[in-house]
């Protein structure tokens, strides 16, 4: 079968969860409390890859502390679906011993990347792990997770835009939205 061509990321969108002016206010709202709980303290932010790239380039210009980064990159996903494996496809640079660790993900959905990145991080025995989401779908939950800073709720969609994709694509959409059904169904098998 041959697929539509996208042409346009937006025009595959059938609705729009929380539009950009609402995620900017919110981002800076999270980043004002991390700033005001950390103060005077060293953070290191680790944003998960590729998902957490948009939202932790517009909570880091907020920050108002000193900070420093690490990165991680993992997978689970193939198209909507969790496998529940989760896959370290680069990991953290420097050692999180004896630092203040901040994770920053897009959504935290079944909690099984988050709670995979958790685990591996304090084995280095960080001073301290929190966790920041932009997203939290707190339906299809199966590890139990405390998220310190959180943006939004979001009800069981498979949501896409402001770093999260569907089959890579659509991060670029400055939005969370929700696609057309036609297009999840044409590029499932
Ligand atoms: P979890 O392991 O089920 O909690 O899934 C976490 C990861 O899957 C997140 O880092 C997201 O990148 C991705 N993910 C979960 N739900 C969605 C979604 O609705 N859209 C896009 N990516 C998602
Ligand atoms: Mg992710």
């Amino acid at each position: 079968m041959q697929l539509k061509k996208t042409i346009n990321v937006h025009d595959d969108v059938a609705e729009i969860i929380f539009n950009e002016q609402q995620i900017q206010e919110r981002v800076k709202e999270l980043a004002l409390k991390i700033s005001n709980d950390y103060i005077g303290k060293q953070v290191t932010l680790v944003p998960i890859l590729k998902g957490a790239a948009i939202f932790f380039g517009d909570l880091l210009k907020n920050i108002t502390i000193p900070i420093s980064l690490d990165f991680m990159m993992v997978s689970s996903y193939k198209n909507t679906l969790s496998s529940g494996f989760v896959c370290v496809e680069l990991d953290l640079r420097e050692t999180a011993e004896n630092k203040n660790i901040l994770i920053v993900e897009d959504i935290i959905d079944t909690g099984i990347t988050v709670d995979c990145v958790y685990e591996r991080i304090k084995l280095q025995k960080p001073k301290s792990i929190k966790i920041c989401s932009l997203l939290d779908k707190p339906s299809r939950r199966r590890k139990i997770i405390n998220i310190d800073y959180f943006g939004f709720e979001v009800q069981d969609k498979f949501v896409v835009g402001y770093g999260a994709d569907f089959n890579e694509i659509y991060r670029n959409l400055p939005y969370i939205s929700v696609l057309k059904n036609e297009i999840y169904e044409e590029k499932e098998f």
